[in-house]
């Protein structure tokens, strides 16, 4: 049976209604039940995913790829889409859009300006999903983090959340706050005033009721947090390398902090992580990043399964 997700781009972290969240949750602890049972899935049998890739990507780009063979679909992929595809001849996304629709059924976008998922998905008659455009958003990084919290957790309303580090340019926090938002959880928003999350972000989660405290004080934030979210300094956003040098480093998560935090205190991260949570912490039962990037693998099973109506 046909869903409202059939046919639809995913874009936004907000585009989604609350009944869309929980069948994309369920859809993939359905996919991942079964390929932990040893079971094998054909829903995507005979359709072809293709990825484009203006910017550097591993987990995004390895865990689409791997979604769409373990339902026994196959990829098309152009790996450095800014120097090997007809962009370095002038095309525009539209027509890159219109293209790729003869050739697969499903396309994944990453790019490093703002709007542009948006644009392929315009001239694109297949769904386009975007896998982080520039500064913008990182819909399906957000609902692996909201698949990673209900797994580590076993709920999310009611929680408190601290998302920490480049709020500013960083597409998974502001795509990760959207979806949280929806879900009963209440925030620190943890960075250096020049790094703070973007003021229409944080006026339109409280215009919602959404709670926030915002800080620049990891401890306070981490003893007060039942899930702490670190992200990268996103070097390739500062348009004056020397801002770089005086921010990066601002927050490092190691076992020091870990244990003034509140009890129990998942530690989640997008990953790449550069020095924002030592290594020491990994052997922390309450690391859930590499777990967390496992569950890419089923969360982008449900989306590609859903937007064709494979699910
Ligand atoms: C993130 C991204 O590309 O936005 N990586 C990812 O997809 N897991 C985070 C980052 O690059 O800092």
């Amino acid at each position: 049976m046909a869903t409202t997700l059939c046919g639809k781009d995913i874009l936004r972290a907000d585009q989604f209604t609350l009944d869309e969240i929980e069948l994309i949750m369920d859809t993939a602890a359905r996919f991942e039940g079964v390929m932990r049972a040893g079971g094998r899935l054909l829903n995507m049998a005979g359709k072809v995913l293709a990825t484009l890739f203006y910017e550097p990507s591993t987990r995004t780009r390895l865990s689409f790829e791997t979604a769409m063979l373990q339902l026994g679909g196959q990829v098309i992929s152009v790996a450095e889409a800014k120097t090997s595809s007809s962009a370095a001849k002038g095309e525009t996304l539209f027509d890159t859009g219109k293209m790729i629709e003869g050739y697969a059924h499903v396309t994944v976008i990453r790019h490093p300006v703002v709007g542009s998922a948006a644009e392929l998905a315009a001239g694109a008659g297949v769904p386009v999903i975007n896998g982080g455009d520039g500064a913008g958003q990182h819909p399906t990084q957000a609902l692996l983090d909201l698949y990673t919290i209900r797994k580590e957790k076993g709920r999310v309303e009611g929680l408190t959340v601290a998302l920490a580090g480049d709020l500013k340019n960083g597409r998974t926090a502001h795509s990760l706050s959207a979806l949280l938002a929806t879900q009963g959880v209440r925030f620190y928003f943890v960075a250096p005033d020049a790094l703070a999350m973007p003021a229409e972000i944080t006026a339109g989660l409280r215009a919602r009721g959404v709670e926030i405290v915002e800080t620049s004080d990891l401890a306070e934030a981490a003893a007060q947090s039942d899930v702490l979210y670190m992200t990268r300094i996103q070097r390739e956003r500062f348009a004056d390398p020397a801002e770089y040098e005086q921010l990066k480093g601002a927050y490092v998560v190691d076992m020091a902090l870990v244990k003034s935090a509140r009890p129990g205190i998942t530690v989640m991260h997008p990953l790449p992580r550069v020095d924002e949570i030592a290594t020491e912490v990994d052997a922390y039962a309450g690391a859930a990043y590499f777990r967390q990037a496992a569950n890419g693998v089923p969360v982008r099973m449900a989306l590609m399964a859903l937007v064709t109506g494979q699910e």
